[in-house]
């Protein structure tokens, strides 16, 4: 899948911005703070994922003007399509989506549209940061490829806000403990489905991360991925049938349903799993030095990228934010090797740092506009 055209025209800082991407390599390069975040974030927010920076939809539109809006062209093996993501201030700042012209609901069709994926500096959150960002991880990468599952995840989502608000009514003495056994039985179905989806994709995940953490490391160390439920063993996995895996989750509920209703939150469940990492068998988050946890979550997402390629046979688009300028050439190489032939956007205060058999397209951002835009700019870099 490629894209391309880009027609931003504002967006944050990006006043009007259209160009068209090189099939392959796209370097968007420039000072700090001149927009090259943005211009990709205005790409990926196609993608009908959030922002990646955990910013808010609003923030998208420009602070000195009312509207926002981005529109890219893709290409993927059956055809083409047009996506365009508008917001006007004043309106509640209400998305409008249109998909090849016709007026979307919310972001959520664009999922099945564009996919990609984004490497960020933040990513290395997904090693040293709280479990929900590992669990948030897991479960984009799985829906990614498993559209179906985004809705268990909805549904998840809203019985738990449900049973949250039902656990303090009983608490109050304003709704009767028995209602709680509906939503239980109704969490148990979507609980059951997302732990088994994680349990399968972390397996996955973990047998590609090894190899791919070896080859980055230079063979010396080891790393694993190890998913913690907070309701199945490892062996349930292998042995449970649905209805089995439906009920063990059910009873797992209602053991913790008094202390829940005391104290108002849910403490049992997929809310409070985990993903262990380890290097050479210490946990990365604890233990792993500042290079080691940037590998892990670089190999984590490349990975990502990996089991998407096979099970889609169609290349997601690769956003690299300021993670390639600061790898020597060894693991740019590493890298580049992994990504293939996937379309690539890097951006980087320094584009002299990215490996000059590279050729790409350079497009230059100053204060929110494209300054100058190059071909094969490899030769015009030396
Ligand atoms: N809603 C907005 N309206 C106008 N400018 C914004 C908005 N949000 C962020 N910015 C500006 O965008 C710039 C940061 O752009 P960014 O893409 O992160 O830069 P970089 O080139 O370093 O990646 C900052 O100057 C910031 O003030
Ligand atoms: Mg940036």
């Amino acid at each position: 899948m490629i894209i391309n055209h880009v027609k931003i025209q504002g967006f944050r800082n990006l006043e009007s911005v259209e160009f068209i991407p090189d099939e392959k390599y796209n370097i968007i390069a420039g000072r700090n703070a001149q927009g090259k975040t943005n211009l990709i974030e205005a790409m990926w927010i196609m993608s009908g994922c959030r922002s990646f920076r955990g910013s808010k939809e609003k923030d998208y539109i420009p602070i000195n003007d009312n509207k926002m809006s981005s529109e890219i062209n893709i290409t993927d093996s059956a055809r083409n399509q047009k996506i365009c993501f508008e917001m006007t201030k004043g309106t509640d700042c209400k998305k409008v989506i249109h998909l090849n012209g016709v007026k979307q609901k919310g972001t959520k069709p664009l999922f099945d549209v564009f996919k990609c994926i984004a490497f960020i500096p933040d990513d290395t959150e997904i090693v040293r940061g709280t479990p929900e960002k590992r669990r948030c991880f897991t479960d984009m990468a799985y829906s990614q490829i498993n559209p179906m599952a985004v809705s268990h995840l909805n549904r998840h989502n809203v019985i738990m806000n449900q049973r949250n608000a039902l656990l303090k009514e009983i608490m109050q003495g304003n709704a009767p403990p028995d209602l709680l056994e509906i939503i239980d039985q109704q969490e148990a179905r979507e609980g059951a489905y997302i732990s088994f989806m994680r349990n399968d994709y972390i397996r996955k995940i973990n047998k590609i991360c090894g190899r791919l953490y070896q080859e980055i490391s230079g063979g010396t160390e080891k790393l694993e991925l190890e998913y913690k439920s907070n309701v199945y063993k490892a062996e349930d996995f292998e042995k449970l049938s649905t209805k089995q895996a439906e009920d063990l989750y059910f009873k797992k509920l209602r053991e913790s349903a008094d202390y829940d209703i005391r104290t108002g939150t849910t403490h049992t469940g997929v809310n409070r799993d985990d993903v262990i990492i380890r290097i050479n068998g210490m946990s990365a988050k604890e233990y792993g030095s500042q290079g080691q946890v940037k590998s892990t979550a670089l190999v984590m997402k490349l990975a990502q990228a990996e089991i998407f390629m096979k099970k889609s046979k169609e290349s997601p688009v690769i956003f690299l934010d300021d993670v390639m300028g600061e790898l020597d050439e060894k693991r740019q190489k590493f890298i580049f090797g992994l990504i293939g032939d996937m379309q690539v956007f890097i951006t980087t205060c320094n584009e002299n740092a990215i490996l000059p058999e590279i050729k790409a397209k350079v497009i230059y951002i100053d204060g929110g506009k494209i300054t100058e835009e190059t071909e094969n700019v490899s030769a015009y870099r030396e």
